[in-house]
């Protein structure tokens, strides 16, 4: 056989297969966490039955969901019982302090709108500035951040453990959300000070966070749309994580642009986000964070890494350079704007 027919007679539909069912696995994680697996699994009730008394479950669907599990590498079945994966066992047993359940099944309310996709692809309407933002209360704003602040104090800690924030004196966190990087910036720096920049109702959920954690005193928050209003003064920090994809390329590139002026000479600038390769093929969460933003018909859509480092030359910053921050996840594009 030729080299070339040998390679063709290898493919086959495996891989298609797979993408074609991919949302059952999804639908699986979702129960799994409803449910309380692996809490229980945690807890001792680590077999079928055990568990499936525990769910309040017949033995037959605990099998299945098991089963399922175990095959999407989230539970091991050891010496005859099963385990949690390393990863869930940290992340998803409910009670533990790096629970990020709600992070899991943030996107879990747009499912009956997946079904829609390519309805919604076919919309007509010209897309909105803010789009999902624009209906945002300050009860939605709560349960919202409950999901972002589950993943965003890690996000945070790891923040403070790559930049070197002990000479700077006041950061801009804009579309800070939680507040998590301001407040675990402010918490291990003590001469810091932080501005969260979030929308009007989200800011009032934003000082419930920086009550609980005590930093108050550094702490504070502006009300504003960063596509509109002024960003905080006298900052020599700003950091942006997370809201790249909620945006087309001139509204990012006019924020960016925005908060090069508002800091103060010798400043420094901090884009986080979910960022395409250079070569536009993947990693595939920034694409999925892209395409959602179909569902609120916004502008968003995914940023390269070249797009993040352009808007930064565009804004006047020197010293661009692009870091792994949370790999397959997240990148940041740092810069300094000169002295
Ligand atoms: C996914 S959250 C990220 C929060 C936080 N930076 C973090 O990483 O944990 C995105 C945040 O950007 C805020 N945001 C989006 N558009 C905004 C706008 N036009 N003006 C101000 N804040 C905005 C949202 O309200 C939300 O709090």
């Amino acid at each position: 056989m030729s080299d070339k027919k040998f390679a063709e007679s290898k493919v086959d539909t495996v891989r298609l297969q797979k993408l074609s069912r991919a949302f059952i696995e999804s639908a699986a994680f979702f129960s799994c966490i409803d449910l309380g697996l692996f809490t229980a699994i945690s807890e001792g009730n680590n077999t079928v039955d055990t568990f499936a008394q525990a769910a309040n479950i017949s033995t037959l669907n605990a099998e299945r969901l098991m089963t399922m599990a175990a095959s999407s590498d989230l539970i091991t079945w050891i010496d005859g019982h099963y385990e949690n994966a390393q990863d869930v066992q940290r992340f998803l047993v409910k009670g533990e302090k790096r629970y990020a359940g709600p992070w899991m099944t943030f996107t879990r309310p747009g499912w009956q709108n997946w079904g829609k996709l390519t309805e919604k692809l076919q919309n007509p309407d010209s897309p909105t500035v803010i789009g999902s933002y624009e209906t945002m209360t300050v009860d939605h704003a709560r349960d919202y951040h409950e999901a972002t602040s589950s993943i965003g104090f890690g996000a945070g800690r790891r923040f403070i453990k790559h930049v070197d924030l002990s000479k700077r004196r006041k950061l801009m966190d804009i579309g800070g959300g939680s507040g998590a990087y301001s407040i675990v910036a402010a918490t291990t720096h003590p001469e810091l000070r932080a501005t969260v920049f979030d929308l009007p109702p989200v800011v009032e959920v934003t000082r419930e966070f920086i009550a609980k954690h005590g930093v108050d005193d550094r702490v504070d928050t502006l009300g504003g749309d960063f596509t509109l209003d002024a960003l905080p003064d006298h900052c020599d920090v700003a950091v942006m994580a997370s809201n790249l994809p909620q945006y087309n390329r001139e509204i990012i590139s006019q924020v960016i642009s925005k908060a090069f002026a508002a800091l103060e000479p010798g400043g420094e600038m901090h884009l986080i986000g979910e960022m395409l390769d250079d070569d536009h093929r993947g990693p595939l969460d920034a694409a999925i964070w892209g395409l959602l933003e179909v569902m609120s018909n916004s502008t968003g859509l995914a940023h390269s890494r070249g797009d993040c480092v352009s808007y930064f030359e565009q804004a006047g910053f020197e010293d661009i350079q692009v870091h792994e921050f949370v790999p397959g996840i997240l990148a940041r594009v740092s810069g300094q704007k000169p002295a």
